[in-house]
């Protein structure tokens, strides 16, 4: 077991009807007025925007909306937020949506108490302040919901970056699942794709790999690969939406990485240049690059590869186990090769230079991920 430190502030409210609770939790929390984030119509689709509404109003809480936000939210959308929240004077953030929208409320929450572009947050300068974010959580996958990420896209630059502050923990998350009963299949899959492989990728880097963490990862893999099956049959499978939400929070919550060593997010470092070349859904980015990262690493951590083979398929073969996942994400609907996702094989040289230029010099995984690393990863994804 390696050594570690876990501090996860987040307080989670989980179960039907919960949202409601959302301006009580406010009050509370002695927060006067909110600046009320989301995305570009789902919430209002559903009713969630009228009953958050309601229950802000109920509790005397004031708000000023920030809609729109856009999936693979962008830089310029964040600055128009900031200003708000510094003109109107808020107190807290309060996101409602998936991914995207509690990213941008986190950024926001960063470049509204600064005096400094929000941008250079992303290109390195410590966070050491924010306001407080509250979220209701429509749609699980990410994990931002319960971790200090956050991930925004500069258009002028086409980079997709990212924050980290322990000061960007959502303080409190509200999961009602029957708010995800209207995501799409399409999404579920992407949904899938990257709870798995937030777990996956310290799974197959470790180099001190316990095995509780080990057992940890193989639990939320088959839950979420269950629980998707589930979904897609019937979306509105409470019991399958409920596990699926909780399983995507804990593989991005910092419980799974506790106690392994050495691991890298290899796959989110490719699958970030993708976003921001070709703006496709992050999930979509992922389940491209993942099998063919896993065929060029596999003899890299063989006792790991032939593990998740066995414990996840029944098969003894660590081939046998990239084949299963790639023809799982196939089944689900998910892009498995650069042609799936429209990116023509002769953008190798550009995306191999981009993600090594942006994201992996950033990381410091340069030294192992040189530009011709990452294109023999991207042959294998042709
Ligand atoms: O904009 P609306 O109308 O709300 O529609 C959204 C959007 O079109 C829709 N949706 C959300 N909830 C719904 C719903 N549609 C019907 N019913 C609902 N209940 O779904 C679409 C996708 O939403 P989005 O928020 O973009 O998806 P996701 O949650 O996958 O977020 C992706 C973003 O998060 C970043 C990704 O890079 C990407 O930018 N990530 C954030 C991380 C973090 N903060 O920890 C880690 C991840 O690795 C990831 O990088
Ligand atoms: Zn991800």
């Amino acid at each position: 077991m390696q050594d570690f430190e876990f501090h996860n502030p987040t307080k989670i409210i989980f179960g039907r009807g919960k949202e409601n609770l959302i301006g009580k939790v406010l009050k509370e929390d002695g927060i006067k007025k909110v600046l009320f984030v989301y995305g570009q119509s789902s919430i209002k689709k559903t009713g969630l925007y009228d009953r958050v509404v309601n229950s802000l109003k109920e509790n005397g809480i004031e708000f000023v909306e920030h809609g729109g936000v856009k999936p693979n939210p962008v830089l310029s959308h964040t600055r128009e937020g900031i200003e708000k929240a510094k003109k109107e004077k808020v107190d807290a953030i309060l996101s409602v949506g998936g991914g995207s929208v509690l990213d941008e409320g986190k950024a926001i929450a960063v470049g509204a108490v600064a005096d400094k572009d929000v941008w250079q947050f992303f290109k390195g300068e410590p966070i050491t302040d924010a306001l407080p974010n509250y979220t209701i959580l429509t749609l699980a996958a990410t994990g931002s919901e319960m971790n200090g990420y956050a991930v925004i896209t500069n258009e002028d630059t086409q980079e997709k970056l990212s924050i980290s502050s322990i000061l960007i923990y959502p303080k409190v998350s509200i999961f009602n699942p029957e708010l995800t009963f209207s995501v799409s299949p399409q999404y579920q899959a992407y949904a899938a794709v990257d709870a798995i492989a937030h777990t996956i990728e310290w799974y197959f880097t470790c180099n001190v790999c316990p095995n509780l963490q080990n057992r940890l990862v193989e639990s939320i893999v088959k839950t979420v690969m269950e629980t998707t099956e589930k979904i897609l049959e019937n979306p509105y499978d409470y019991n399958a939406r409920a596990e699926f939400m909780w399983a995507a929070t804990l593989a991005l919550n910092g419980i799974t990485r506790t106690g392994y060593g050495g691991g890298v997010y290899v796959n989110h470092m490719i699958a970030h240049s993708l976003g921001a070349l070709y703006d496709l859904p992050h999930g979509a980015c992922l389940s491209i690059v993942i099998p063919a990262w896993m065929w060029w690493y596999k003899d890299k951590n063989p006792t790991q590869f032939e593990r998740f083979a066995k414990e996840i398929f029944g098969l003894n073969k660590k081939e046998e186990g990239i084949k299963a996942l790639k023809s799982w994400f196939k089944k689900i609907g998910a892009p498995v090769s650069l042609q799936d996702g429209n990116i023509p094989s002769s953008d190798i040289d550009k995306i191999a230079n981009h993600v090594y230029h942006t994201t992996a010099v950033l990381w410091g995984l340069d030294k192992v991920y040189t530009v011709d690393k990452i294109k023999e990863i991207l042959y294998l994804a042709l």
